[in-house]
């Protein structure tokens, strides 16, 4: 699996028990809550799957959650909607993404998000679906996604997605 390029002395390693998990502050206590106390329960449970980014210091300096799931066809824009099925439609979810607060404004959330979405490129070879789908925790966020190409699904400002057909062009015309 091909993967971005990591700053020195970091790795990015599938989420362990013996991962400093309770210690990880990305100043956004949800996001923080997920980590520390459902992350490895879910991943154990096959629900979800998530990598962290781990530090000289064997810290986690940053995390991503990835999942799959379904989106009703009616929560689609329609120029995307247009072609598809009327059902529910198969999506990966980009479930949590953070950053430790110390380490925050050094392009490691674009790493990871770039490393996320190569992740989802990825297993689309084998499992196809029709879009990557988020929630945003807050503004601040959103504006963080809305410089990725992910937009705004009808009906919800806070959950974005951005289509399969995007995905595969910004991973096949672009070194991200
Ligand atoms: C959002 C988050 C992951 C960004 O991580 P980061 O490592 O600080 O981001 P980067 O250094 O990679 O920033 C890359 C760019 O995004 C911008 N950016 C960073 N955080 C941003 C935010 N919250 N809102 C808008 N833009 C943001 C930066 O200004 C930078 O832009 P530039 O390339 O024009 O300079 C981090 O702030 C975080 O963990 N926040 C709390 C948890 C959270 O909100 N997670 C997302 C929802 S689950």
């Amino acid at each position: 699996m091909t993967g971005v390029a990591l700053p020195l002395g970091f790795s990015l390693e599938p989420l362990q028990r013996s991962h400093q998990r309770r210690r990880f502050d990305c100043g956004q206590s949800e996001v923080n809550d997920w980590l520390h106390t459902k992350a490895l329960q879910h991943q154990d449970k096959r629900l979800s799957a998530t990598r962290v980014l781990i530090d000289q210091d064997r810290a986690v300096a940053g995390f991503y959650t990835l999942a799959t799931g379904q989106v009703d066809f009616g929560d689609l824009p329609s120029d995307l909607a247009r072609k598809l099925p009327r059902r529910a439609l198969p999506v990966a979810i980009l479930a949590w993404l953070g950053v430790s607060v110390t380490l925050q404004g050094q392009k490691l959330g674009d790493l990871l998000l770039a490393q996320a979405l190569r992740d989802c490129y990825e297993a689309g070879q084998t499992f196809a679906f029709v879009a990557v789908i988020l929630d945003c925790v807050d503004d601040r966020a959103k504006a963080f996604y809305h410089r990725w190409d992910f937009a705004q699904l009808p009906g919800n400002p806070y959950r974005l997605f951005l289509s399969a057909q995007t995905l595969t062009a910004m991973m096949t015309s672009r070194a991200r």
